[in-house]
């Protein structure tokens, strides 16, 4: 079997064009557009390239991008006094302080301290929860990603063995959240699984999100998986690779994401979803 390539880039395309009708319609209809403030908090080398492709995206849709990019050295105080002001400005939608923060910052406080509504990386306490009890207001961003990507393939989700590798709160948690809420059946490995390639090698759907250059070999994958590779790492060669092998994946699994162009475009084109969301019905 050769996979078929899920591709995110053209997917994420197509939904940007979507939002970028639905702004042009606001502003002809005298409403003004969506605004989204992002807030990059020292020098971090992959964080400045997601937040250069989060504005530029924003321009291509004509979403509003307030962008804020604090000093390393910015004191706690400083942080969550902007927070507040953005929580309070009528023009901003939505608020994303892109991780990770420096260690001075408490990362749990800030995150706290977007106002739910304003929340479009959704993870607030109450989006979280709102998902782990089904009904969602604003999703994390990569993991309603996937769910679009996983839609596209015309795969009934239901009943499904799912396993999700990885479990932080960012991907891995909210990941398994969406899955379970598709009916699927879904076990989450983690640092101190016991036997990876075992329980890698029952999923029908695989979704990968550890960060872990290669961590999971071609001959694990089940044949006519559905394979979702949410890592990206820099290859001592240079090049951005997955934590799947994709060339022996390829060989088995029915469909599959490359790195780059898979995922990674849906986070972004995901978080101007949720930005629109925000603005429709949260903000009318
Ligand atoms: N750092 C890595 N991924 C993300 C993300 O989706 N949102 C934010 N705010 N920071 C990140």
């Amino acid at each position: 079997m050769t996979a078929q390539l899920l591709d995110g880039k053209a997917i994420a395309s197509h939904i940007q064009q979507t939002i970028r009708l639905r702004v042009q319609e606001r502003l002809a209809s005298g409403v003004r557009a969506p605004g989204l403030a992002v807030i990059l908090v020292g020098r971090d080398a992959a964080s400045e390239i997601y937040v250069r492709n989060k504005r530029r995206a924003c321009l291509e849709t004509g979403i509003n991008s307030f962008f804020y990019d604090l000093p390393a050295q910015v004191s706690p105080d400083e942080l969550l006094s902007l927070i507040d002001r953005l929580n309070e400005d009528p023009m901003v939608d939505g608020i994303l302080v892109q991780q990770p923060l420096p260690p001075q910052i408490d990362q749990e406080q800030v995150v706290e301290r977007i106002r739910p509504d304003k929340d479009v990386d959704g993870f607030h306490a109450y989006n979280l929860g709102r998902l782990a009890l089904g009904i969602p207001v604003l999703r994390p961003c990569t993991p309603r990603g996937v769910m679009t990507l996983l839609e596209s393939t015309g795969v009934v989700l239901r009943g499904q063995e799912a396993v999700v590798v990885g479990a932080s709160n960012v991907v891995g948690k909210p990941m398994a959240l969406e899955l379970l809420r598709a009916e699927c059946t879904v076990t989450v490995c983690h640092i101190a699984t016991r036997d990876l390639p075992e329980q890698v090698a029952r999923a029908e759907v695989l979704i990968v999100a550890v960060g872990h250059p290669h961590l999971i070999q071609g001959s694990w994958i089940r044949p006519g998986a559905i394979v979702v590779d949410v890592g990206i790492n820099r290859h001592p060669n240079g090049r951005l690779v997955g934590d799947v092998v994709f060339e022996a994946a390829c060989t088995r699994a029915a469909w599959i994401t490359p790195v780059p162009g898979g995922v990674g475009p849906m986070t972004v084109a995901t978080l101007l979803s949720n930005t629109l969301d925000a603005a429709e019905q949260l903000h009318r």
